[in-house]
């Protein structure tokens, strides 16, 4: 029976919900899955931090209060946050890197990110910064380190997008894509269509935790841009950058706008898209713009993501389900490990 030992940077809601699949579901994963996980490290910015090589109780750092150095109250925590140890000391085989995503430099989960592989060790990520800044060099490291970088969680959360396209879309002549992928944006556009006016519906999507500490990432579309240079740069080998795609939200749409769309059978939605040029260049924008009712994403409602594929012999193959939350993002982080255990076992 395989163990893998597991590190967790960051211990906010991704990573927590993690521990507590794992302090719910260890034993069955050990049947349905094969392995089983033991976390041997935990830091965070904020909590502090935590090793024990012979392992942490899932179910007691899952219990801890969010409050500053809570991880202090553990026989073998600190309330400073010694990231560098956990990552490279706590004698983990994987690194679950979840703290925020710096759309501007990726920093400091690129760090933790570039700690991890250069110490041998496989990475799994649900941060957008990185992946989306530093992909190229974070994948040239770990396969020059014989380790993965895995990041499905970086787009659409636990809802299979990335992994899928790659293993199953081949040979069908992927030349671009459309999606919505900013829950909360949808969300505002949905609620607008009942009739809430704008700020209100932001506010709303604030209080059911859809949207980022500032909600402008997600009404402004640079959540979606990311996103766009994740997919764009993966799926259609493109080398885009975030200044490369043009962008534009949702803040400048009216209630007018949405009901004169709406009496004619159309529907207000954030695009996030890239496409092939017979050149073979990759161009690719975010924009909202109102839809036909027969689109493949106009049905798409509330904070439901969705990103239709554009391929020659398929036509458009479209993937819905949640971009967001807690214990969806957490299982995107198990599929990874799932990955790198099916990889480990083929090899
Ligand atoms: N704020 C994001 C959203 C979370 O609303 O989709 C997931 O990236």
């Amino acid at each position: 029976m395989t163990e893998y030992k597991i590190a967790l940077v960051g211990f906010g809601g991704v990573n927590r919900a993690l521990a507590q699949l794992i302090a719910e579901r260890n034993a069955r994963w050990q049947q349905e899955l094969g392995f089983s996980l033991k976390i041997v490290g935990v830091t965070d910015l904020f909590l502090g931090s935590a090793i024990d090589r012979d392992g942490l109780d899932a179910a007691t750092l899952v219990a801890l209060p969010a409050s500053k150095g809570a991880l202090a109250q553990l026989a073998q925590g600190s309330a400073e946050a010694f990231n560098e140890a956990v990552i490279k000391q706590s004698g983990a085989d994987i690194i679950a890197e979840a703290t925020f995503t710096n759309p501007k430099d990726g920093e400091p989960a690129a760090t933790f990110c570039r700690w991890a592989l250069e110490a041998g060790k496989h990475v799994v990520t649900t941060n957008k910064g990185p992946v989306a800044l530093h992909a190229q060099s974070l994948k040239a490291l770990a396969k020059a380190k014989g380790v993965s970088f895995e990041y499905e969680g970086a787009v659409m959360s636990g809802t299979p997008v990335l992994r899928m396209a790659r293993q199953t879309l081949p040979g069908a002549g992927l030349v671009g894509f459309e999606g919505i992928l900013n829950g909360t944006s949808n969300y505002v556009l949905t609620r607008m269509e009942e009739g809430l006016g704008f700020a209100e519906a932001v506010a709303k999507a604030q209080e059911l935790g859809y949207a980022e500490a500032d909600p402008s990432a997600d009404v402004e579309g640079y959540d979606v841009r990311l996103k766009v240079v994740i997919l764009a740069n993966e799926l259609l080998g493109a080398c885009l950058q975030v200044s490369d795609v043009a962008c534009s939200g949702i803040s400048a749409i009216t209630c007018d706008d949405i009901q004169q769309a709406l009496a004619s059978g159309q529907r207000w939605k954030l695009i996030g898209a890239a496409s092939r040029n017979q050149d073979g260049s990759v161009q690719a924008s975010v924009q909202a713009r109102p839809l036909p009712g027969n689109h493949p994403l106009a049905g798409i409602s509330g904070a439901t993501n969705a990103v239709a594929f554009d391929t020659k012999l398929l036509g458009a193959v479209t993937v819905s389900g949640p971009g967001a939350g807690r214990i969806e993002t957490a299982f995107a982080l198990l599929s990874d490990i799932v990955a790198i255990h099916a990889t480990k076992h083929s090899a």
